[in-house]
């Protein structure tokens, strides 16, 4: 862990026969410069090119989740910048770290309206539970102990019928040679625990800058493209791909179900340089 404690605090967001509406927006790897590039991509604009799309399509959405590397070099000009670029939708935003970032830097320059850090969301029939899987100086991540508890007791409480459970690391393999080692170490254990419960719907991650979506049993599995650079799905090597930049739309249903898509930013002219080969 990076010394994060998980929250005693909640949020609760009122929501009245509709389903929950949520924005997931991840790594958008934000650097200290103005231009700082990515790969050759200038990541400032592209999150603001995924914040203007969202804004036009989305701003009935109730909630935003930031789902890690928020920062490439966990600058606080960074994190400034993305706190008052998010501000500008005037939804709540939660957050959780991802492998780039300084999770108590994120919580100081979070500590802005409309950013909540709870770690424990209530949304009518559902409740998101959001874990901190980054460990200092690891690109793969752990929850560790102190996390699984808290995974464990919101699980136990039965406070909400359904449950979405959201991380920074994948914790199943996606048949990318390079990046499968670089999950979520104690896989195994969490989903002891999130099998042992029927109220778990949806397990929602970053980290792997490409989409997934597969069942294991009633658990969607949910990975979403950055809102910078993708990664190429398949591959044996590091490859950066063309796919443009997007974010997911999440509508959590009163019936358990999850209804999605990812949307991508087409019409932006983007330079990624896919010739690099370390990430
Ligand atoms: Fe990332």
């Amino acid at each position: 862990m990076t010394g994060w404690e998980p929250e005693e605090e909640e949020l609760t967001i009122e929501i009245i026969d509709r389903p929950a509406k949520i924005i997931q927006l991840t790594d958008p790897h934000i650097f200290k410069e103005e231009k700082g590039c990515l790969l050759g991509l200038q990541t400032r604009l592209s999150l603001t090119a995924v914040i203007e799309d969202i804004k036009s399509r989305h701003i009935d959405a109730d909630l935003i989740l930031a789902t890690g590397d928020i920062s490439q070099d966990q600058s606080t000009e960074s994190y400034e910048y993305f706190a008052q670029a998010m501000q500008q939708l005037e939804t709540p935003v939660c957050w959780i770290p991802g492998n780039h970032d300084d999770v108590h830097k994120m919580a100081e320059c979070f500590d802005v309206e409309h950013f909540s850090s709870a770690k424990k969301i209530n949304l009518a029939d559902w409740q998101i539970v959001l874990l901190d899987s980054a460990l200092t100086g690891q690109v793969y991540g752990r929850l560790g102990r102190e996390q699984r508890e808290f995974l464990k007791k919101a699980l136990a409480s039965h406070q909400a019928e359904y449950l979405l459970t959201v991380l920074h690391h994948h914790p199943v393999d996606i048949q990318c040679q390079w990046l499968d080692p670089l999950g979520l170490e104690d896989a195994d254990e969490l989903f002891e625990l999130l099998d042992a419960s029927s109220a778990v719907r949806g397990l929602l991650w970053g980290h792997i800058h490409q989409v997934f979506d597969q069942y294991r049993g009633k658990i969607r599995m949910l990975a979403t493209p950055s809102s910078s650079v993708q990664f190429k799905p398949l591959s044996k090597e590091f490859a950066a791909d063309t796919e443009s930049p997007g974010y997911r739309i999440l509508e959590l249903g009163s019936d358990g179900k999850i209804e999605t898509e990812v949307r991508r930013i087409e019409h932006i002219e983007f330079t990624v340089d896919y010739s690099v080969k370390g990430y």
